[in-house]
């Protein structure tokens, strides 16, 4: 082998996931910035797959906020044996990791320095029972920071699903995060966007509090697939705060469910 080749050889960071767990299909989500909707759309599409018959399960990568618990009602403490710790499931049967799941106390703030979150992130790939799954979707923080780059580099990631919103930068944004993916080797698989539209609750008609999309121009551009576009909900935050985000009725993303259905290994 030349220096060249060597050179060209990309370090392999991978680690093996738990013994006990046999994970399918891992899908990231991921956004250019906080708030956009990660969270919301994590859910609804493993809400979609758990109602095509799929067993689920959500890592929530998000160590400093995580959100995923509060939405689906999960509390803790997780319970493990001498072989790990075993995930949450909630009322639909999707099997949560999170944090809040493994704190004492769930209003009590991680303050911890990046590589002790990324650490974090790994272990819930190494120490977590996951069983058998045919989707883990793994919940990012915003940002192409710390826990992306773990995550892309240590995780069998299949593909990534990038969320924005209308009055994001939204070019830039899709751009970094597919840049990203690319230098990664990881496979977008097609952008979300959120906060599309206002559909009014008295007449129907369309509003666009956010602006004017742009999101069928970008993905255009860089040949991705627009995976949905999901309204303003106004139902959505008492769905969120009741903790039954499983049961939030979802029409926009059958596209974003054929490309998941479609992920061969
Ligand atoms: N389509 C929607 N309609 C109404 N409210 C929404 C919608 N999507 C998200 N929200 C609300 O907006 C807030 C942010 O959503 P979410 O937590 O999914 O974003 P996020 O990108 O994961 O945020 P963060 O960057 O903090 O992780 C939440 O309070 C959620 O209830
Ligand atoms: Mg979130
Ligand atoms: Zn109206």
């Amino acid at each position: 082998m030349s220096f060249e080749d060597l050179k060209a050889k990309k370090p392999d960071f991978h680690i093996d996931g738990n013994p006990e767990s046999n994970i399918k299909h891992v899908i990231g989500v991921v956004s250019g910035k906080g708030g956009v909707g990660k969270s919301s759309v994590t859910s609804a599409m493993a809400s979609l797959m758990v109602k095509a018959g799929y067993k689920v399960g959500i890592l929530d990568a998000d160590i400093t906020g995580p959100s995923i618990p509060k939405m689906y009602g999960v509390h803790g403490p997780a319970l493990g044996n001498e072989n790990g710790t075993f995930p949450v499931e909630a009322e639909d049967g999707t099997k949560i990791m999170s944090i809040n799941l493994l704190l004492d106390d769930e209003e009590q703030p991680v303050v911890w320095r990046g590589p002790v979150i990324a650490g974090a992130v790994k272990q819930f790939w190494t120490d977590i029972i996951w069983g058998d799954l045919d989707y883990l979707f793994v919940d990012m923080p915003p940002g192409t920071g710390d826990v992306p780059l773990t995550v892309f580099q240590s995780l069998p990631v299949d593909g990534i699903v990038i969320v924005t919103s209308p009055q994001d930068l939204v070019s830039m944004i899709v751009k970094k995060a597919y840049n990203m993916a690319n230098m990664m080797d990881i496979k977008v698989l097609g952008v979300v966007e959120n906060y599309s539209y206002l559909a009014c609750p008295d007449c129907g008609k369309i509003l666009k509090p956010f602006g004017e999309s742009h999101i069928d121009e970008v993905a255009k551009e860089l040949h991705l697939e627009v995976l949905g576009k999901l309204p303003l909900d106004p139902e959505f935050a008492a769905i969120a705060d009741a903790g039954k985000i499983y049961s939030r009725e979802i029409k926009d993303l059958d596209k974003a469910v054929e490309v998941l259905k479609s992920i061969e290994k």
